[in-house]
């Protein structure tokens, strides 16, 4: 009798904010064999990404303390990878060591720059402008005790163009995060999410002309 393939990885999504992110992944893995959705937590009741997470049917939490690890790893037990998809919080050290190697981020520049406590939203591109960086791009990355600074797992570039401002900047990037938390997912789902760092590297040219970003990653 040929076994039944395995059930999809099941993956729980952090969120602060409005969610872009979560739909694209939730989009992403739309009848995927690999990895779902199991479950959204959310640091704020008023998170517009739980009012996407309710109407894919995705069960929701809203945490009570976003600062006490032991609730933390309640809400998200059953996962078998936490992904933080605009979650603005710092995840509790005790959290962090229980789910090691199993929580990753998405930020949207290239880490270990333009990364760090306060380093969100509009702030980060208005930093990379400030700089004179020609390139910009996306990072997901291993979470451990401090903001930003886990192990990098793949970055793609944005070249910063002379006219950009901090909101046409930061729409190419969200443009590229959707593609890449998605195909960082899927990488460690196929890979079963391994208890050590993973590094994925770009296939082929990463900068892309006109607006179609094709991420390939290995
Ligand atoms: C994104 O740029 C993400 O990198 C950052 O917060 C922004 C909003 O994300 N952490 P979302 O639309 O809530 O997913």
């Amino acid at each position: 009798m040929t076994p039944s393939p395995p059930a999809p990885l099941p993956v729980a999504v952090l969120v602060s904010g409005g969610g872009t992110n979560l739909q694209a992944l939730l989009d992403a893995l739309e009848g995927s064999p690999l990895a779902r959705v199991a479950r959204v937590v959310s640091s704020r009741a008023d998170a517009g990404a739980l009012e996407r997470a309710r109407r894919a049917g995705v069960p929701t939490a809203v945490l009570a303390d976003s600062a006490d690890g032991g609730e933390i790893v309640a809400a998200v037990e059953g996962a078998r990878l936490v992904v933080l998809a605009g979650y603005l919080k710092r995840v509790p050290p005790d959290a962090v060591a229980r789910l090691r190697w199993r929580v990753i981020n998405i930020h949207p520049a290239l880490l270990p720059a333009f990364g760090g406590p306060g380093m969100y939203g509009r702030r980060v591109h208005q930093a990379v402008l400030a700089s004179g960086a020609a390139v910009s791009g996306a990072t997901v990355h291993y979470v451990d005790e401090e903001f930003d600074r886990g192990p990098i797992i793949a970055q793609w570039p944005v070249p910063v163009r002379p006219d950009d401002t901090a909101e046409s900047l930061a729409a190419r990037v969200l443009a590229v995060e959707h593609r890449l938390v998605p195909q960082v997912v899927l990488a460690l789902a196929r890979r079963g999410v391994p208890a050590q760092p993973v590094r994925l590297h770009a296939t082929g040219s990463t900068f892309v002309m006109g607006d179609r970003i094709a991420i390939e990653l290995e």
